[in-house]
């Protein structure tokens, strides 16, 4: 591997959907390893919806210094190390960033053994379902939806993976599962993985009645992944005591002033609640649901959809195009 990589940094930070001159892509020489070092070769790293708020700095975590390679999941190869932990060839799996390529100590990485991936649970899912999207579906709708057998739930951007999973996961639980999704290739989609019932919000022109169409008797969760008027219209139609899961504000994310929750007092008059998650505070139980979720997908009760493009070029492309929903399930870019 030659020592000249390139990657993309910010290069200034965006005002509303980000644009490709936000980035810019570098070249960079990497340095002679120390000691307890290792060097990686990217070879795929993905683009977040999430990342989106890291721009700004309007996030859990710390706004992306301007010119910091963009953070993200990626799965490399050691092509040089001087760590014990490492050997030449292993996989590894970790906060890699928007790279080809680089060297850092030999912590914060998590080795992948290949014996464990195959044709049904790819190397790629560990950045994928059983990474953050899929975790944030098992642990959203599970500790903040508590969801019972025969409730109903509705899912936004239910044909991305987070949406996907939840779904899937709702319905092994013997729940009544409605998806939100934009078109009717998506719409098509979330059909075939066995949710009940799908509303194309871009071909609606009342969310309210079509929610309410779709849930003659009300929902008891709303797994949220776009917040503004597709959570106002799930407020409304809410059952008693019904839960909304907080998994992401798409829609909010590239807004310089929020849209905003309007129907407060549906909260009080129906009991409801309403939680956010950070997948992250779950850490410690994701060896577990990881395992629980490689079953399923072995067994067929789970599936997965990949949206992988070619070469680092593409990255910011890749990115703003979550925004207007041209990913077809997650979105990764392959270096090699
Ligand atoms: N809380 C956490 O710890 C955590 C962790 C990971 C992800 N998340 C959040 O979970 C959500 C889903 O993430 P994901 O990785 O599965 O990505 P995703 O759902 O594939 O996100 C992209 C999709 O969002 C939809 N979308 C974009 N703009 C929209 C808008 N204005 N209105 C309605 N839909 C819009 C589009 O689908 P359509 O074509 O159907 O419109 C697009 O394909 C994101 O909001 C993300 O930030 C949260």
């Amino acid at each position: 591997m030659n020592r000249t990589i390139k990657q993309w940094t910010l290069s200034k930070r965006p005002e509303a959907v980000p644009t490709e001159d936000c980035f810019a892509l570098v070249e960079h020489d990497l340095p002679e390893l120390k000691d307890n070092q290792v060097r990686i070769k990217t070879h795929f790293f993905s683009v977040d919806p999430g990342m989106r708020s890291r721009l700004n700095g309007d996030s859990y975590a710390a706004a992306l210094p301007l010119g910091n390679v963009i953070e993200s999941a990626g799965i490399g190869e050691i092509v040089e190390s001087t760590s014990s932990r490492y050997a030449v060839g292993d996989m590894v799996m970790g906060g890699l960033g928007w790279t080809q390529g680089l060297v850092q100590g030999d912590r914060g990485l998590q080795k992948l053994d290949p014996a464990l991936f195959d044709d049904e649970v790819r190397m790629t899912a560990a950045i994928g379902i059983l990474g953050v999207p899929g975790l944030t579906a098992w642990f959203g709708l599970q500790d903040l939806g508590r969801p019972e057998s025969g409730e109903t739930i509705v899912i936004s951007s239910a044909a991305g993976p987070v949406g996907a999973t939840t779904g899937q996961l709702a319905k092994s639980m013997g729940l009544n599962v409605v998806g939100i999704a934009g078109g009717e290739e998506k719409c098509r989609y979330v059909t075939q993985l066995g949710f009940d019932k799908v509303i194309d919000y871009k071909a609606e022109t009342d969310l309210v009645q079509a929610i309410k169409k779709a849930c003659p008797d009300g929902v008891d969760i709303y797994f949220d992944n776009v917040g503004g008027d597709m959570l106002d219209a799930a407020i409304v139609n809410m059952r008693i005591r019904g839960r909304i899961v907080v998994s992401g504000q798409i829609s909010e994310y590239n807004r310089p002033t929020p849209v905003g929750i309007r129907h407060t007092t549906q909260f009080i008059t129906h009991r409801l609640s309403m939680a956010g998650l950070v997948v992250y505070d779950y850490a410690n139980r994701f060896t577990d649901a990881q395992a629980a979720m490689a079953k399923l997908i072995r067994a067929g009760s789970l599936v997965y959809s990949e949206d992988i493009s070619q070469g680092i070029e593409g990255a910011p492309q890749a990115f703003i195009g979550l925004f207007n929903g041209n990913n077809h399930g997650r979105r990764l870019i392959q270096i090699s």
